[in-house]
């Protein structure tokens, strides 16, 4: 288990937005009565997207102070849970599932795309774009490799089909989740061709009944 710490740089405050606030006071009533703080996941996790994607040290207070908990039980969950980001990070995070069904299907291109295009684990890219990081088992091993942007799985992917989502991604293009072979789903990837071998002996058989009718 990594040592989760807290970023040396940290903002001087932090607030929900009038939006958020308005959130979260609709989260709270969700609870019974003296229950609000089992809200502390949600509300961590939407001061976070207000910070682009990390959690600060005072969003961790404020999130405490607004469910009237001890700041170090709040925290313990800041820390404990890896969903959280406890330094800024990139505007896209790039997870890569290293787990291994995803590492037979070639993870291991995918990581080393990684280093090439964005650099080491968990810094930021000279663009300020990316950050990645290695992941235990996305849930989707039927689809392997597995590479999650942001909140979207990206599926069936390869070192080509990797770069170049990465690229679009950078040139701030609009880029498609899912399967990157195009299957609908988790459905087998022969099953194309499995029908096209079919229609094909199918058109065979005809052939060779139309020439042996005259007989
Ligand atoms: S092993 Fe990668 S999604 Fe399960």
């Amino acid at each position: 288990m990594s040592v989760r710490r807290l970023a040396a740089e940290q903002p001087d405050g932090f607030q929900f937005n009038p939006e958020n606030r308005k959130w979260a006071d609709a989260q709270l009533k969700k609870y019974p009565a003296g229950r609000e703080q089992s809200a502390v996941l949600p509300l961590l996790w939407r001061a976070q997207e207000q910070c682009d994607g990390w959690l600060p040290e005072p969003a961790i207070r404020h999130v405490a102070e607004f469910l009237n908990m001890p700041y170090i039980r709040v925290y313990e969950v800041a820390t404990f849970y890896t969903m959280f980001n406890l330094e800024p990070v990139g505007k896209y995070l790039v997870q890569v599932c290293k787990t291994t069904p995803c590492w037979l299907r070639g993870s291991d291109e995918l990581e080393r795309v990684c280093f090439e295009e964005i650099g080491s684990p968990e810094s930021i890219s000279s663009d300020g774009n990316f950050t990645w990081r290695q992941v235990e088992c996305l849930g989707a091993c039927v689809n392997a490799p597995i590479v999650q942007i942001n909140a979207d799985f990206h599926e069936d992917l390869n070192s080509q089909s990797f770069r170049a989502l990465l690229s679009k991604l950078r040139a701030g293009e609009t880029v498609t989740a899912g399967s990157h072979v195009g299957r609908h789903a988790s459905e087998p990837v022969e099953i194309e061709k499995s029908a096209n071998a079919n229609e094909k002996s199918a058109n065979e058989e005809q052939e060779t009944l139309q020439f042996k009718k005259p007989e």
